[in-house]
C-alpha cells in the first residue's frame, strides 16, 4: 500500500481511491469501493487495463519482454532447470534445495497412473475427436475419480490434487495420442524422467523397448518450461474465475484446458504450423504479410502478438534456438523453419508490425519442434495444458490461500431494451 491515491469520479463527485504497489511493475489503482463511492463501474471487457488478483508466482514486462517466475528469468529456467524444479519453484515459491526436488519428483511419480476404469472412458470418443476435446472430458472426468482431494478448504487435499494433476497430464496426452492411432495405451515407467516417461507413453509400443532420445528429452523438457505459467492469461484467469466459486481443482483445470483450446490462445501453435504450412515458399509469404494487415480480412498472422508482450517474447527466443538445434542433431531440415524465419524477418521489417509492436510469440516456433519430434499438429495444443497445467495448479492454491479472495462476479454496461410489458403471441402483429 502506498499513501498515493488517484482521484477519478465525474459530474464533480470526485473521490480518492488508494494506490497499491507492487514489489515491481505497475502500481494499480484500489476501486473495490468504486462502484458504492460513485454509483458507476469502470468498463474494460478485455481486462486490457485491469489487475484481477495479487500473485507472487509470475511477473512479466510486455516492454522490455521479460519473463520471471518467482524471480527467476526464464531463460535461465530453460537453460538449467529440470520440468519438475520449476514446477517446484511454481507451486511452493523457492528453488528446491536436493532433498526437496527429490521427494518431489518421487511424489509426482507416484501418481502417474490413471483409474484403470479411466481407459473406458477413452473409447467413447471417436478416434478422431480432436485431443483438447479429449482432455477437456477426461481431466473434468477426474473429480468422479478422485473425491478424497476435492475438499478445497483441506490444504494436504489441495497438494495431493496439485501432484496429480502435474502428475496425470503426461499419461492423458499420451492416452489422448495412443487413441488417435489406434496403438494400445503405455503405462507410465517411473524409472524415467517426467518429460522421458511422458516420450516413452507416447512413442513406445508394448511390442518392444523405448529408448529416449536425450536431444529430443531437452527440447521436450525446454518446451514443458516455456510453456509453464505466464501470468494471468486467459486460461490462468479462467481457473482462477473458476476456483473462485469453490469448484473442485480438476473441474477448474478442464476449465482452463477448454478456454487454452482457443486460436487466439494455446490453440494458436496449431494454427501457426497450418499457416507455415498453407504459405509453402517463402515467395508467398507477401501475400499473408498483405492479408493480415487488410482490416477487411479477419486472418491474423498466428503466433504473432501478444496482449502484453510489445516487445520479443522471450519464450519465442529460446523456442527459436530449440528449433535449430532439435532439427539440426535430428538431421532434419524443414522447410517450414526456413519459411517461419523469413516471415519473421519480413514482418519485423514491415511498418504495420513495427508500429503495432507484434512480434513472435511462443507459439510461433514450437510447431516446428514438435513437428520434428513427430506429433501431428492436433496434438499441440494438448502438450501446452500438459506444460501449463502446473501453473494453472499454482496460481489456483495461491488464488484459494487469498484471503482477499471472493467469488468473481464482473458487472456489465447494460444496452439493451428497458423494461416492456409481456404481449400475447397472437397480439403481436
Ligand atoms: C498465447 O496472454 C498470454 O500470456 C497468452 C500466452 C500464454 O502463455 O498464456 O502468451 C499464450 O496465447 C500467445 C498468443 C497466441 N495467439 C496468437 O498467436 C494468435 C494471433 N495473435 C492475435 O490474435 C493477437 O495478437 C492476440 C490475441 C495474441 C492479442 O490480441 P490483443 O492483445 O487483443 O491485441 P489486438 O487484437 O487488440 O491487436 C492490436 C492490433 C489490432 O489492430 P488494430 O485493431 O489496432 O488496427 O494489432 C493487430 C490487431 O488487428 N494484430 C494483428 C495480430 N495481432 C494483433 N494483426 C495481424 N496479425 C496478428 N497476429
Amino acid at each position: 500500500m502506498t499513501d498515493k491515491t488517484a482521484t477519478l469520479g465525474a459530474d464533480g463527485n470526485n473521490q480518492a481511491f488508494p494506490v497499491l504497489e507492487g514489489t515491481v511493475g505497475p502500481e494499480v489503482v484500489d476501486i473495490r469501493k468504486f462502484y458504492g463511492q460513485t454509483g458507476m463501474f469502470t468498463y474494460d471487457p478485455g481486462f486490457t487495463s485491469t489487475a484481477s488478483c495479487q500473485s507472487a508466482i509470475t511477473y512479466i514486462d510486455g516492454e522490455k519482454g521479460i519473463l520471471l517466475h518467482r524471480g527467476y528469468p526464464i531463460d535461465q529456467l530453460a537453460e538449467h532447470s529440470s520440468f519438475m524444479e520449476v514446477c517446484y519453484l511454481l507451486v511452493h515459491g523457492e528453488l528446491p534445495k536436493r532433498a526437496e526436488l527429490d521427494r518431489f519428483t518421487y511424489t509426482i511419480s507416484r501418481h502417474t497412473m490413471l483409474h484403470e476404469q479411466l481407459s473406458t472412458f477413452y473409447r467413447g470418443f471417436r478416434r478422431d475427436a480432436h485431443p483438447m476435446a479429449i482432455m477437456c472430458g477426461v481431466v473434468g472426468a477426474l473429480s468422479a475419480f478422485y473425491h478424497d482431494s476435492t475438499d478445497i478448504t483441506d490444504p494436504e487435499q489441495r497438494m495431493i490434487a496439485s501432484h496429480r494433476l502435474i502428475a496425470k497430464m503426461p499419461t492423458i496426452a499420451a492416452m489422448a495420442y495412443k487413441y488417435s492411432i489406434g496403438q494400445p495405451f503405455m503405462y507410465p515407467d517411473n524409472s524415467l524422467s517426467y518429460t522421458g516417461n511422458f516420450l516413452r507413453m507416447t512413442f513406445g509400443v508394448p511390442a518392444q523397448p523405448y529408448e529416449v532420445n536425450p536431444v529430443i528429452e531437452r527440447a521436450m523438457r525446454r518446451i514443458f518450461i516455456l510453456h509453464a505459467d505466464h501470468e494471468q492469461n486467459a486460461s490462468t484467469s479462467t481457473v482462477r474465475l473458476a476456483g473462485s466459486s469453490g469448484a473442485n481443482p480438476f473441474a477448474c483445470i478442464a476449465a482452463g484446458i477448454a478456454c487454452l483450446w482457443g486460436p487466439a490462445h494455446g490453440g494458436a501453435n496449431e494454427a501457426a504450423l497450418n499457416m507455415l504450412r498453407e504459405i509453402g515458399t517463402p515467395v508467398r509469404i507477401p501475400e499473408y504479410i498483405a492479408r493480415a494487415k487488410d482490416k477487411d480480412d479477419p486472418f491474423r498472422l498466428m503466433g504473432f502478438g501478444h496482449r502484453v508482450y510489445k516487445n520479443y517474447d522471450p519464450r519465442a527466443k529460446v523456442m527459436q534456438e530449440t528449433a535449430a538445434e532439435v532439427l539440426d542433431d535430428l538431421g532434419i531440415s524443414d522447410p517450414v523453419l526456413d519459411t517461419a524465419r523469413e516471415l519473421e524477418r519480413i514482418a519485423l521489417s514491415d511498418d504495420y508490425f513495427v508500429e503495432k509492436k507484434l512480434y513472435p510469440n511462443v507459439d510461433f516456433y514450437s510447431g516446428v519442434i514438435l513437428n520434428a519430434i513427430g506429433f501431428p499438429t492436433e496434438m499441440f495444443t494438448a502438450l501446452f495444458a500438459l506444460a501449463r497445467t502446473v501453473g494453472w495448479v499454482a496460481q489456483w492454491n495461491e488464488m484459494i490461500s487469498d484471503p482477499e479472495q471472493k467469488i468473481g462476479r464482473p458487472r456489465q454496461l447494460y444496452v439493451g431494451a428497458t423494461q416492456r410489458d409481456y404481449v400475447p403471441v397472437d397480439q403481436r402483429g
